[in-house]
Parts: structure tokens; C-alpha cells; sequence
């Protein structure tokens, strides 16, 4: 007899082809072949982040994804991104079956492109009416994120999000959730709403598989959820996405940062374009001197609120086991 949990992921892990409806989301510099095979190794769906990725780098990466693991992952490609139509071109040499869009409304032609090698595309949609459209035009799953997750976020917590969305798209559509999940109990209450699967980010970026430096995961078992900050924005004219990250010297300097671009867009030197690029490889240079260098004082300690339950390094499987338990542990109460 199936469990209640994996009844209620049925139709996540179907579309997956995972043994769990648990996503880890694709992190910059953390989600590389060594945390994404042990994602999937270990029954949940892992997501390689191509980030700021050259197209030769992503292929070197999923090429060596799948050495380590047979089981299915995906990969997550930023729409603004100059090279998207060539990285897709590179899930399409590999057989890439998952396609995640994130970073902004997946510009004309990329859905498609996706499709005709007959990936399946995950998008990211910030309102209910932008979440139809997407799913009108060819995509195959939503994910919603709330503000509680660690990295770029939008502004409403995933507790009015599910509410919003779910009712209105979980009969016909597959959602998974994301943002401030920690454990089990909060699974299952998202699967009960309708949700095909969760996804997790913050609570899988420490485990021992992840490459982050020592220092890095360190700072996430001392933090608490009131240290997991969203930057502030600056200027009313440069929009910059916020971003939740662990209080430290590299939040301050991002406000810095938004001022020097806000000077070269006043100045005419960039438009908002190319500003807004700026700001977000200020982010992948600032995450990287934090994940791979350790440097947790200037670099970027993304993280979500759920770093308040992350107290120790343990293996995927574990952390995966605990929420599976949790998770069925919570339902068999009702
Ligand atoms: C260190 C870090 C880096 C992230 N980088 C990305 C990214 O490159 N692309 C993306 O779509 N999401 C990124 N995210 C968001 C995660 O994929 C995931 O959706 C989020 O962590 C889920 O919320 P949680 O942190 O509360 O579990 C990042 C999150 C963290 C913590």
C-alpha cells in the first residue's frame, strides 16, 4: 500500500521521475554535479544552476552530472541570460528532460525551443494571471516562490501564495512550492492544498554533498531566521530584484553597489539593461566569494528564513529521510 505521502506526490513524481516530490532548487555555485547527483541519487529531483555559465561550462557540468547519477535532474537556465538559445541548444545535445526558467518571463520562442526536443519546462510566475498565461503557452509546470527563500525573491510569502495559487491552478496544473520550507510538516500541508511537490533550497545548500566552503555552512548553522535579511533597494529608478541573504559586511556593500550603477545610469554610460545586469553579476561574483572562497564577511550568504532549522551538516539522504518521515509522520495524525 502506498503511503499518504506517496499518494499525495503521485502526480509530482510522475512528472519528475523521481521517487520523491522534492525539488532541490537550483542554487549558483552550490547546485553543481556533486549536490544535484546527490539530490537524485537520493530520490528527491536535483537541478543543476547554470547561473552565469558559459554554454562549454554547462556541458562540461551536466556531462559529468550524469557520471555520477542515473536518475533523473534538471537544469535551471536564467532568461536573461545573452546566451539562453545557445544553452538550450545544450540541453538538447545532452537529452536534458527538465527545464527550469527562472530570473523574469521566459523570453518569445524559449518555451518552445525547450519543448520540440521534448523537455518538459518548469517556470516561475509572480501572479496568478502570469501563471495562466504561462501554462496557456506551453509551459508544464509552475513553481511559486515566496519571500521566505533564500536568494532573488519577490515580495509575498509563500503562505498567501499557496492560497492564491493552489485552489485556482491545482485541479489541472502542476505546482510545486517553494520558500521557507524546513521540514515535513510544512510538506504536507502544501501536498494537502494540491501542491504535485515542494521545492527546497537553503535546507540542502549545507548538506555534506554540497561543495560550499566550511565557512559558508558554518554560518548557516549558527544563523537564525531573523539574519536571513532581503536587501533593500536604493534608487526608485534602478528596480533591483531583492535578494535574502545572512546579514553580514556584503549586504551594505550591495547598497553601495546600487548607487555606483544608479551614478552610470544617471550618467548615460548604461540603460537599465545593461544596469540591471550589472547588479546581478555583482550577486554571482559576491555568492561565489562566499560559497567557494569562504569568504563570509564580503561575500553573499544567500539564504532563506528556514536557516533556522539547519543546525549541522548531514548527508542528503538524511535530510531527505527526515522530511519523507516528517511529512508522513504530520498526515497520519490528521
Ligand atoms: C544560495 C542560494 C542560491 C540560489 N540561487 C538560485 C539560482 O541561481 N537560480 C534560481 O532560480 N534560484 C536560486 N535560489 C533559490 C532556490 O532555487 C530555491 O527556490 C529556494 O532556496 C527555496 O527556498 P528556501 O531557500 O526557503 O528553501 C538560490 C537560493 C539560495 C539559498
Amino acid at each position: 500500500m502506498p503511503t499518504k505521502t506517496e499518494t499525495l506526490m503521485a502526480r509530482g513524481k510522475a512528472f519528475l521521475g523521481s521517487e520523491y516530490a522534492i525539488l532541490c532548487g537550483a542554487m549558483s555555485w552550490v547546485s553543481e554535479r556533486n549536490l544535484v547527483s546527490a539530490i537524485s541519487n537520493a530520490g528527491g529531483f536535483g537541478v543543476i544552476a547554470c547561473g552565469a555559465m558559459t554554454p562549454e561550462l554547462l556541458d562540461a557540468e551536466i556531462e559529468a552530472t550524469k557520471a555520477l547519477t542515473s536518475k533523473p535532474f534538471g537544469v535551471n537556465l536564467i532568461t536573461m541570460h545573452p546566451k539562453l538559445f545557445e544553452l538550450i541548444e545544450v540541453c538538447h545535445k545532452h537529452g536534458v528532460t527538465h527545464v527550469v526558467l527562472a530570473g523574469g518571463i521566459p523570453p518569445k520562442g524559449s518555451v518552445e525551443a525547450i519543448k520540440a526536443f521534448g523537455a518538459k519546462v518548469l517556470v516561475f510566475a509572480p501572479t496568478l494571471a502570469l501563471a495562466k498565461k504561462l501554462l496557456r503557452s506551453g509551459a508544464d509546470a509552475l513553481v511559486i516562490e515566496g519571500s521566505e527563500a533564500g536568494g532573488h525573491i519577490g515580495p509575498v510569502s509563500t503562505s498567501v501564495l499557496a492560497q492564491e495559487f493552489l485552489p485556482a491552478l491545482a485541479e489541472d496544473h502542476l505546482v510545486f512550492v517553494a520558500g521557507g520550507i524546513g521540514r515535513g510538516e510544512a510538506i504536507a500541508s502544501y501536498l494537502e492544498m494540491g501542491a504535485a511537490g515542494v521545492q527546497l533550497g537553503t535546507r540542502f545548500a549545507a548538506a555534506a554533498e554540497s561543495i560550499a566552503h566550511p565557512d559558508f555552512k558554518k554560518a548557516f548553522f549558527r544563523a537564525a531566521a531573523r539574519e536571513a535579511v532581503a536587501s533593500v533597494q536604493v534608487d526608485p529608478r534602478l528596480p533591483v530584484i531583492p535578494v535574502r541573504a545572512l546579514k553580514n559586511k556584503g549586504t551594505e556593500e550591495f547598497t553601495a553597489k546600487q548607487r555606483e550603477v544608479a551614478a552610470k545610469l544617471d550618467a548615460g554610460e548604461v540603460d537599465m539593461h545593461d544596469a540591471q545586469l550589472l547588479i546581478e553579476r555583482y550577486w554571482a561574483g559576491a555568492l561565489r566569494r562566499a560559497v567557494i572562497d569562504g569568504d563570509v564577511e564580503n561575500g553573499s550568504l544567500m539564504a532563506g528564513q528556514s536557516v533556522g532549522m539547519v543546525s549541522k551538516e548531514e548527508p542528503v539522504a538524511d535530510i531527505m529521510a527526515s522530511l519523507i518521515a516528517e511529512c508522513e509522520a504530520a498526515l497520519n495524525k490528521r
